[in-house]
């Protein structure tokens, strides 16, 4: 693409889509990321996660689905890549809901093995609040933002002016005895049939302690049931303002490319 400079002609460079891939408890999901934009460059394309959810058995369909992409993405570049799990130096730390064999497991380094070129992985509710900061709901919001992920699981990312504290895990912080994601999650809801108005008090719970604790400026919502948000964020009474994450469930996808594309 040209377009006319000072007596000259700049050439502006338009950077090739970078793969994201968002690992959960029930599909694997990847994307080519326009960084650019931050949003997907094409739709994306998902499969089941295996039963039985090894590492291994894993990385075959993290291939798979970067197979999906060959034609759209450049064959050495970097691939982000989200597990729900604390991930420190390469190594996936926790499986809250995932196979025990993901714990103290070479992740990164099986994965990047397997697709033959430099893999970045992080944790997914991290991945997701990098996208919100960088291209979402909390862009430009300075002091302490806290996004969360409802799904299976509670995620959390701990965002300040911007930059990522990442594996927060306040999803396990425990309320009344219990687990917190045990009590509040969204899979708890679809798991007992709760309406949103039964589900409500148990997210008020669970955000209060967590803005009597850390004291955020704002609150993003993201997980696939974000999309419901008029449904169940109404409900509650927060001193912080709560919002839905701009880029929903895709935010993993675009918050891992677009690290993985800082790191490279
Ligand atoms: C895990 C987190 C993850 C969250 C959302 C929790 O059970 O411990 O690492 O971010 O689920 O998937």
């Amino acid at each position: 693409m040209t377009e006319p400079g000072r007596g000259a002609t700049v050439t502006l460079m338009k950077t090739r889509p970078i793969l994201g891939i968002d690992i959960g408890g029930s599909g694997i999901k990847g994307a080519p990321v326009d960084l650019t934009a931050g949003e997907l460059a094409t739709d994306r394309f998902k499969l089941l996660t295996p039963s039985k959810s090894t590492p291994k058995n894993v990385a075959k369909v993290v291939a798979e689905v970067v197979d999906h992409f060959t034609d759209q993405v450049d064959a050495d570049a970097p691939i982000g890549i989200t597990v729900p799990a604390v991930v420190t130096h390469g190594v996936t730390r926790t499986a809250a809901n995932i196979d025990p064999e993901w714990l103290d497991c070479e992740a990164e380094k099986l994965l990047a093995d397997k697709l033959g070129r430099p893999v970045h992985l992080l944790n997914d509710a991290d991945a997701a609040g990098v996208c919100e900061a960088q291209f979402g709901a909390a862009q430009n919001q300075s002091g302490l933002v806290i996004v969360t992920t409802l799904g299976t699981g509670i995620g959390t990312a701990l965002l300040h002016n911007g930059v990522l504290i990442p594996n927060s895990e306040f999803g396990h912080i425990e309320i009344d005895g219990k687990d917190a994601e045990t009590v509040a999650s969204s899979g708890v809801r679809d798991k007992k049939g709760l309406s949103y108005k039964e589900w409500a008090p148990r997210l008020q719970k669970y955000y209060s302690t967590i803005e009597a604790l850390f004291w955020p400026e704002l609150f993003v919502v993201g997980g696939g049931v974000s999309r419901d948000s008029d449904k169940f964020l109404p409900r509650l009474d927060l001193r912080t303002p709560i919002v839905p994450a701009k880029h929903r469930n895709n935010a993993g996808i675009i918050g891992a490319a677009w690290l993985a594309a800082q790191t490279a």
